[in-house]
């Protein structure tokens, strides 16, 4: 098999699609700015994922709610300015996409201020995915655990637990993909229902805390180089307390995803 870790070109949705068809998995991490987007290509990472998760680990905030379109646009500028291969996705931030309209007036800054090459999006926002996607607009979906609900879902917990959400979230994904979205992420949500997941969708769908049969695994930077503010989450994994320095702590995660070494049965639920 050609492992996309070995190549230099730049990645695009299709590579990223090839790649689940052929079963390499695909590795992602959060960055915030070039010098970290760069030191992320250098170790093969193939998805940038520009976090709205920064309004925590940059910006200090206890959610990532305060994050506004400048900030992300902003960001995302410093990542994608300095990647030469990874794709770089981008956060919507909170309340930036409550209509078709508003949601395209800000995808379209992230992506012609900001460089973006797809923008993600919290829930089952259906309509608002298929005006953007046939708007040109790339999408990922975000569902399980959703940071930009943490006050309706009363904090971070594990979703899909019982039966009847677990369906819910299912049918959701399969909505999201005929929407038109072409990746999804699944935060924290037990192993066996990302597997069905994973198994039910043709597009990649890439998880954090949502067990090994994902596609792919994608991890907040800070978490992972254990310099976080508050507490790493359970699903994550100091990748710095084996490495040289951060480079190798970041080469160290690509390969623990490529190999499925990553995550592990402590990292799931
Ligand atoms: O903002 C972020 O970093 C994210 C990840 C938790 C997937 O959305």
């Amino acid at each position: 098999m050609t492992l996309y870790a070995d190549t230099s070109k730049a990645l695009t949705i299709s590579d990223l699609l090839a790649m689940k068809n052929t079963g390499e998995k695909i590795s992602c991490l959060t960055a915030y700015d070039a010098s970290f987007a760069v030191l992320l290509d250098q170790a093969g990472i193939e998805v940038i994922l520009v976090g709205d998760s920064l309004g925590m680990v940059i910006q200090g905030h206890a959610s990532t709610i305060p994050v506004s379109n400048e900030d992300m646009t902003y960001h995302t500028r410093c990542v994608a300015s300095a990647r030469k291969r990874a794709f770089v996705v981008a956060d919507l931030p909170f309340a930036s996409y409550a209509t078709p309209k508003s949601a395209l007036k800000n995808a379209a800054r992230l992506m012609q201020t900001g460089g973006a090459q797809m923008v993600k999006l919290e829930g089952a926002k259906f309509e608002v995915i298929e005006f953007l996607v046939a708007q040109g607009i790339p999408v990922c979906g975000h569902l399980g655990l959703l940071p930009q609900s943490v006050n309706r879902l009363g904090g971070y917990k594990v979703q899909g637990r019982e039966p009847a959400h677990a369906q819910k979230i299912l049918e959701d994904a399969i909505a999201i993909e005929r929407a038109g979205a072409g990746m999804l992420i699944l935060e924290c949500v037990p192993s066996l229902l990302a597997a069905e997941i994973t198994r039910n969708l043709g597009i990649p769908v890439i998880g954090i805390g949502a067990g090994p049969d994902c596609d792919g695994q994608v991890l907040v930077l800070y978490d992972m180089l254990n310099i976080s503010i508050g507490n790493r989450p359970r699903f994550s994994k100091n990748f710095m307390a084996n490495a040289d320095n951060i480079a190798d702590a970041i080469r160290r995660y690509h390969q623990a995803v490529k190999t499925l070494a990553f995550p592990a049965a402590e990292h799931c639920y």
